[in-house]
């Protein structure tokens, strides 16, 4: 592979690099392991402490497409040590549960992984490589990208104002992050669904009461049973916008799986958390230099489990783009960058809405209630309904970069 050329200004003045990477998520981290291995310079800023952004739990569904990705930058020993595959899922309601074999009807499988162990690992090589990555900035701010000269201004965490000079902003600073926002409002073309619940999720020292994830429909409203290890459960409860940690001691949460899933085994809750659920897509995804990638892009719901898996298919187009760049010296596949992402991102939105609305408490009463139950009856008797289900989960094979 050709690599860019050496620069001198890359490697010995601390506040110039290639490419300034706002964001040490997933889509950060996997972008500036590809840069790296395509000897692309490239920095980290992080608000977080190293301790935060690794142990902040969150996804733990991984597409083959974002194994696939981790192996190929060097990243993914632990996870094929320590990952669970997963060959179905399991739809649960009244009573009832139906097993959908997604490697039967697929030819492709799902990998159960914490998105905190994937951010250590990413973190871990990195810093082995010797890509800086600087925690616990602060007052981060974007600069010039309308030029060619963009420039990522923040404080660092020793009180030092930092200046980092680079030829492109990556925004994989998540959906609250200043990237976003940076960019003229009239540029950016916003879409946006909210919806009326959250997802109250917990992470138990209690071995998985069952063999594959289990989806739940219930009159109560929604609940999914995750996992982590063979010790270690991770389940969810759709909750009210308005409910807050303090409604929900332990007792009542388990009391309430119990009710949705059926029997759970139960133990000690080491975290939990309240997310509402938001469709988001902004378009374009890019603005003269700065490119988005990730939560800083779009949201998705997480019925879906799409999130992750999206932020890495982001940077993995981004990571190639300025590749070409490098290499070829034209910005083609740069400037192409939005219109390829925001196809797969809008065929996850669909998928993760698909996902919501079939089993969620949508509030819309009976005959909704009758419709999802209709909807779950056949895609337990339609190997086609099945099938569509399936290959949107495992995730469509990955599209040529372009
Ligand atoms: P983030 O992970 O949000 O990272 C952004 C980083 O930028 C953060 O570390 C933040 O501290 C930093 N930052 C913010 N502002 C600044 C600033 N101004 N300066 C510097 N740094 C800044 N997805 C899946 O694919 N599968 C799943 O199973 C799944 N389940 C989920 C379950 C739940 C409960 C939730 C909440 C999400 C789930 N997701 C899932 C979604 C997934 O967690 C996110 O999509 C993913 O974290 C996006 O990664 P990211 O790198 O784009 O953003
Ligand atoms: C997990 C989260 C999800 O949103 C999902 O759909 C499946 C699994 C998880 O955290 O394991």
């Amino acid at each position: 592979m050709q690599r860019a050329p050496f620069r001198w200004q890359d490697a010995w003045v601390p506040n110039r690099t290639q490419v300034g990477i706002v964001g040490a998520g997933p889509a950060g981290l996997t972008l500036a392991l590809l840069l790296h291995q395509a000897g692309i310079g490239c920095a980290v800023v992080e608000t977080g402490t190293r301790d935060y952004v690794e142990n902040r739990v969150r996804a733990g569904l991984l597409e083959q497409n974002t194994v696939d990705v981790l192996r190929q930058v060097g990243a993914a020993a632990r996870l094929e040590r320590e990952g669970l595959d997963h060959t179905g899922v399991y739809l649960r309601f009244q009573g009832r549960q139906f097993h959908v074999d997604m490697l039967r009807l697929t030819g492709r499988k799902i990998t159960i992984y914490g998105q905190q162990e994937v951010v250590k690992d990413e973190i871990a090589a990195l810093l082995e490589r010797g890509v800086p990555i600087h925690f616990e900035v602060q007052d981060t701010a974007v600069h010039d990208f309308e030029s060619e000269h963009p420039r990522i201004i923040y404080r660092t965490r020793d009180g030092d104002d930092a200046d980092l000079h680079c030829d492109f902003i990556a925004g994989c600073d998540g959906f609250h992050g200043v990237c976003r926002p940076s960019i003229p409002p009239d540029e950016l073309g916003v879409r946006e669904l909210v919806y009326p619940f959250s997802w109250l999720g917990i992470l138990a020292e209690a071995p998985p009461s069952t063999d594959e994830l289990i989806y739940a429909w219930h009159e109560n409203g929604f609940a999914l049973h995750s996992m982590r290890s063979p010790t270690v459960s991770r389940l969810y409860l759709q909750v009210p916008n308005d409910t807050s940690l303090e409604d929900w001691p332990d007792d009542r949460i388990w009391e309430e799986l119990e009710r949705r899933i059926g029997r759970v085994n139960t133990g000690p809750i080491s975290d939990k958390g309240i997310t509402p659920l938001r469709s988001f897509v902004c378009e374009p995804m890019q603005y003269g230099r700065l490119f988005l990638a990730g939560d800083a892009a779009h949201i998705v719901p997480p019925t879906g489990a799409k999130g992750l898996n999206l932020a890495v298919n982001d940077v993995r187009i981004l990571g190639s783009a300025l590749r070409r760049y490098y290499e070829h010296g034209s910005t083609e596949a740069l400037d192409g960058y939005s219109t390829v992402a925001v196809r797969r991102v809008w065929r996850a939105q669909d998928f993760s809405n698909y996902m919501t609305q079939l089993l969620h408490d949508l509030g819309d009463g009976a005959f909704g209630r009758q419709l999802q139950l209709a909807r779950l009856q056949y895609l337990g008797r339609s190997e086609a309904a099945a099938t569509s289900l399936a290959e949107n989960y495992v995730g469509l094979p990955a599209e040529p970069e372009f």
